[in-house]
C-alpha cells in the first residue's frame, strides 16, 4: 500500500514535534509493508507570514487529496494581536469545515509511568481509560456571530443532523468499548442543549440499544471528571463544552505533552494533531514533548490508513520509553518511586521511540521466522 500525507508542521513547536513523527512514520514503513510520501504545507502564522492567509488555497487543495494530515499546532504571541483581522487559529477551523470533519476524537489513558504527573491522587486516577469524542464543525465556533463596539454575539447552533452524526461515531466507539455513553449538555438552560439531549437520547434508543447511555451537565460533568474520572467509557459533547473538557481531561494524564487527538468525517480522510498548543516559551529549544504527535500519527495509521499493527506498534514503543526512564523536561522527575529517569529532549525522545519499534520489529521478524 501508498498512502500521501500531508504535514503542517505550523507554528511553535510544532515543527520539532511533527519531524519527530515524521521520522517515526518513515522508519516504521518499510517494517509493515507500505510505503509512504511527505508533503509539507503552510498553515497558521507561519502561513500568515508567507501568504496573508492562515489556510492558502494550495494547502486545503493538499489535505484535501492527502490520505491523511498530521498537524503540529498553530498560533503565537506575534499573531496574538485580538484586533488583528487575520488570525492562525482560522486556519485550523476552516480546515476543520472545509473538510467536513465534525467528530474530534480525544482519547484520555494515563500511562502507569506518569501516574504520578497528575496533581490528582494516584487512586483517584487508577483504571481511567476514557475517549471524549466532541463535536467540531458546529456550535458557536461556527454560528451567526457578530462583533461590534457595542455589541457582540455568538450562536450556539445545531441541527439535529449535525447532533445525530457525532452521536453515531461515540456510540460505535463505545460499542469497541466498555458500552458506555455519557452525553454532556446544558439542557436545564440552553435551546440547543434540549435538541441535543432528545435526538442523542433517541438516535441510542433506536440504533444503540446495547450501549447504556448516560446524560450529564456540562457544569456537573466539569466535577465529575476530577472526582471520579474512571467512572467513564466514551463521553460526546458539542463544540465548546468539548473544547473546555479535554483540556480538563487532559490533566488527568499530567501533561497536555502526551494526548494525541484524530479528527474525522464520513470519509478515511483525517487530521492529526496533539491537542497540545504552539507553546511559543519554549519553542526552538529541543525540549518539546513529541510523544503526543508521535502517538497521533498512531491514531491516523489506524483511523485513516487501516494499518492497526503499526499503530499498536508505535504506542508500545512509546510505553517502552517511559518505562525505561526517559522523559522529556515537562516530566521531569516523574516516575514510579524507585524508577531511574533520564531528561531528554525533542530528538532524543523521537530516537529512542524508533529504536523500541526496531527492537519490536526484530521480535516480529524472529516471531514470523519460527512460525
Ligand atoms: C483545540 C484548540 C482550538 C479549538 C483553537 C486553537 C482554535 O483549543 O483544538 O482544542 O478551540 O478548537
Ligand atoms: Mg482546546
Amino acid at each position: 500500500m501508498h498512502y500521501s500525507l500531508v504535514l503542517l508542521p505550523g507554528d511553535g513547536i510544532g515543527p520539532e514535534v511533527v519531524r519527530e513523527a515524521e521520522l517515526t512514520l518513515a522508519a516504521l514503513a518499510p517494517v509493515f509493508r507500505f510505503s509512504l510520501t511527505f508533503e509539507t504545507h503552510l498553515m497558521g502564522g507561519c502561513a500568515i507570514d508567507a501568504t496573508g492567509q492562515p489556510l492558502p488555497a494550495a494547502t486545503l487543495a493538499a489535505c484535501r487529496s492527502a490520505d491523511a494530515v498530521l498537524l503540529g499546532a498553530v498560533g503565537g504571541p506575534k499573531w496574538s494581536d485580538p484586533a488583528a483581522k487575520v488570525r492562525p487559529e482560522q486556519g485550523l477551523l476552516a480546515l476543520r469545515k472545509e473538510l467536513g470533519l465534525y467528530a474530534n476524537l480525544r482519547p484520555v489513558k494515563i500511562f502507569p509511568q506518569l501516574i504520578n504527573a497528575s496533581s490528582l491522587k494516584p487512586e483517584t486516577l487508577a483504571g481511567v481509560d476514557m475517549l471524549v469524542v466532541r463535536e467540531l464543525t458546529g456550535g458557536a465556533y461556527f454560528g451567526p456571530q457578530k462583533e461590534g463596539d457595542d455589541e457582540a454575539y455568538d450562536t450556539m447552533l445545531y441541527t439535529r443532523g449535525e447532533i445525530e452524526r457525532v452521536v453515531r461515531v461515540a456510540a460505535r466507539a463505545a460499542q469497541t468499548r466498555r458500552g458506555h455513553l455519557t452525553s454532556v449538555d446544558k439542557a436545564n438552560v440552553l435551546a440547543s442543549s434540549r435538541l441535543w439531549r432528545k435526538t442523542t437520547a433517541q438516535i441510542m434508543a433506536a440504533e444503540f440499544p446495547d450501549v447504556t447511555l448516560e446524560h450529564q451537565l456540562v457544569d456537573a460533568m466539569a466535577m465529575h471528571l476530577i472526582r471520579r474520572p474512571a467512572g467513564f467509557d466514551v463521553i460526546v459533547s458539542e463544540n465548546l463544552f468539548g473544547d473546555i473538557l479535554t483540556d480538563e481531561a487532559a490533566m488527568l494524564a499530567g501533561s497536555m505533552g502526551m494526548l494525541p487527538s484524530a479528527s474525522l468525517g464520513d470519509g478515511a480522510n483525517g487530521v492529526y494533531e496533539p491537542i497540545h498548543g504552539s507553546a511559543p516559551d519554549i519553542a526552538g529549544q529541543g525540549i518539546a514533548n513529541p510523544l503526543a504527535t508521535i502517538l497521533s500519527a498512531a491514531m491516523m495509521l489506524r483511523h485513516s490508513l487501516g494499518q492497526e499493527a503499526a499503530a499498536q506498534a508505535i504506542e508500545t514503543a512509546v510505553e517502552m520509553a517511559l518505562a525505561a526512564g526517559y522523559r522529556t523536561p515537562d516530566l521531569a522527575g516523574v516516575a514510579a518511586p524507585d524508577q531511574a529517569t533520564e531528561v531528554v529532549g525533542t530528538a532524543a525522545m523521537g530516537a529512542v521511540v524508533r529504536e523500541n519499534l526496531r527492537i519490536i520489529s526484530n521480535s516480529k521478524q524472529a516471531d514470523i521466522a519460527s512460525d
